[in-house]
């Protein structure tokens, strides 16, 4: 999510360092720092804002040294500030820590280290790690880091220095990426090739569960025990656009390609062992005022709307409590009914929809409790709502929302277990197999994104049509309403969604011979329906493309083409189904030679009426 870069050799580091972060800078820009040994001790650099902010502290005030490390931060825990930045320091300054990622386990950390007596300064979770290695170093960093790792849980990628052993970075990496850089009597560490592109082709991607020690003239990687890997060095040959979007040629593919990782960190920390949804961060939905809500508004704009539409069902499914579904710029103009006992819930990738946060404000007003669902740490509703969960996707670049909608529809998820929970209207057994789900709901993302051949196949065929219709029931409408969205923004096909059911009372009208349909049937509840609805599309000449779970043979009999959707809870499966939608557009988008990170009349955030 952030980005981080070392450096170690016979020249400046700060330089280095900045020009290095600013080719990550699109990866996190809400703070920044730096720590370089000068020769004596660490000194650091760090603040909140722009990197151009951190470059003119550095230009004012130098920073000397050929050993350091540098990060550009997007917050996850602690708001974004000075203290809050990259580098953390140990109590006595004599370590410094960036860090991508989230420990789950920082808050025990936190107090354990607090009871012998380390003094912390920021909110962080990164701030932990420091202190560990502080707590355990005997003469030994790379010791001490060993040990500090095997009590972290979450997701990591480390830079580690210390004054003590001036000569070296550590780096481990551990559900983040890292790469370390092989220079001339110099190597570098970064967590994106980019940043050390200009200076080097040769890196060693380290995996999970690696550690690398960093000198001027060697890189030594082993596991965390300390047994030595074998690496092979990987020659990159992208040029620096493509190495800023990791190898893929636009930003949205990377993003989607992204999601198994950012579903991973949504969940993280969020399931304790017992399968029970920890919300520690909800302070005015409290357990009592969610028992006692009576009724539930999402508001939300865009992409952000349809996880709404996923979080109403889901809510309204498990926890038995109704929902509406507002669009945010219609919400504030209906005179909404909101009364004593409702929540709101705004849904905001950017948190700075404009709409959005009109209908946060009018619900205020009305002193309703607010919860925001958003991506970004610091943004306007996360300011302004009463409570904030974030969605911790990472920066989402590309116009076309991706991973941000499915982290959304796995928080609305969370949230709809907690308070199913809460209200006793969920049965234990199925309270476990739905979390048994969400733990698999990465790697199956994965196995839906080894597809995309296929996808592409089809997207090829759809690039030539010039209107597409998505149907599905239930959930499945949902996820369609997302599909068409997808479609239409970035490939400028015209697309729409519709019930399946209500295509007989209008729109069946324009379905003709070769109009393609793709029909999203993953419920086996509505199986039935849906084979009859393809087959009235089908008696029209349609060319019919299904999504359906894995094991439904019927779906397959009757569609032209199928792409399976991977066996999970039925639940679930909106955000597997998804993905080949994403795909789809992309790649019928790419067929058509449109610009598919800035789509023509669109803007990421949109902060105007
Ligand atoms: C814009 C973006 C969409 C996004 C919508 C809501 O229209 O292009 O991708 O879904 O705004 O944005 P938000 O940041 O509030 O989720």
């Amino acid at each position: 999510m952030c980005g981080i870069v070392g450096y170690v050799g016979g020249k400046q580091a700060a330089p280095f360092l900045l020009d290095g972060l600013k080719r990550l800078e699109y990866r996190g820009y809400d703070s920044a720092g730096l720590a370089v040994y000068d020769g004596r001790k660490l000194v650091m650099r760090k603040t909140a804002g722009r990197l151009q902010r951190l470059a003119d502290i550095v230009a004012e005030s130098p920073l000397p040294g050929r050993l350091g490390i540098g990060q550009t931060r997007w917050a996850t825990h602690g708001r974004p500030s000075d203290i809050n930045a990259h580098p953390h320091p140990d109590c006595r300054g004599q370590i410094a820590v960036v860090h991508n990622g989230i420990i789950e386990n920082y808050s025990s950390l936190r107090q354990w280290l607090k009871e012998r007596g380390h003094r912390f300064l920021s909110e962080t979770d990164t701030e932990t790690i420091p202190h560990l290695i502080e707590e355990y170093y005997q003469g030994d960093l790379v010791a001490a880091v060993r040990q500090t790792v095997a009590r972290l849980k979450g997701s990591f990628a480390l830079a580690i220095l210390s004054a003590r052993e001036p000569d070296k970075i550590v780096a481990v990496r551990q559900g983040s990426p890292l790469v370390a850089g092989l220079g001339d009597e110099e190597n570098y560490l970064a967590s994106d090739i980019p940043a050390i592109l200009p200076h080097t082709r040769q890196v060693y991607i380290l995996e999970d569960g690696e550690m690398a020690v960093i000198q001027k003239e060697s890189i030594q990687v082993t596991d965390f025990r300390g047994h030595p890997h074998a690496k092979e060095v990987f020659q990159v040959h992208w040029d620096p656009v493509m190495a800023e979007k990791g190898g893929y040629e636009h930003f949205m593919r990377k993003e989607i390609h992204e999601q198994p990782r950012a579903l991973r960190d949504t969940l993280t920390g969020r399931l304790d062992d017992n399968d029970m949804v920890d919300f520690g961060e909800m302070k005015v939905f409290t357990p009592e005022r969610l028992k006692a809500a009576k009724r539930i508004y999402i508001v939300a704009a865009g992409t952000a709307y349809h996880a709404g539409v996923i979080g109403k069902h889901l809510i309204e499914k498990l926890a038995r409590v109704p929902v509406e579904v507002d669009l945010a710029s219609e919400f504030r103009y209906r005179d909404p009914l909101l009364t004593e006992g409702d929540l709101v819930i705004v849904v905001s990738q950017s948190g700075e929809t404009a709409d959005t946060l009109g209908a946060l404000r009018e619900a205020k007003r009305l002193k309703i409790p607010v919860l925001a669902i958003t991506n970004v740490v610091g943004s306007a509703v996360s300011r302004e709502a009463d409570d904030v969960i974030y969605t911790w996707a990472g920066p989402e670049i590309a116009v076309a929302s991706t991973k941000a909608y499915t982290t959304q529809i796995i928080t609305l998820t969370l949230f709809a277990l907690h308070l199913a929970v809460l209200r006793g209207t969920l049965d234990p057994e199925e309270r476990r197999m739905l979390v048994r789900g969400l733990r698999e709901l990465p790697q199956k993302a994965e196995e839906v994104l080894s597809r995309e051949e296929t996808v592409a196949g089809l997207a090829r065929e759809f690039a030539r049509r010039e209107d597409v219709f998505f149907i599905g029931r239930g959930l499945d409408y949902a996820v369609a309403m997302e599909g068409q969205l997808k479609l239409k923004e970035i490939s400028y096909i015209h697309a729409e969604a519709y019930p399946a059911g209500e295509l007989k009372h209008g729109t069946l009208a324009l379905i003709g011979d070769g109009v393609p349909v793709v029909a999203l049937a993953t419920q086996e509840t509505l199986e039935d329906k849906m084979v009859s609805n393809i087959t009235e599309v089908l008696a029209r000449g349609a060319r019919v493309l299904a999504l359906a779970a894995a094991n439904d043979g019927r779906i397959a009999e009757v569609a032209h083409d199928v792409v399976p959707i991977p066996d999970i809870h039925p639940l679930l499966r909106p955000t597997l189904a998804v993905i080949p939608l994403q795909l789809l557009a992309y790649h019928a988008a790419v067929a058509r030679g449109a610009d598919v990170d800035k789509p023509r009349n669109l803007a990421k955030s949109v902060t105007v009426e």
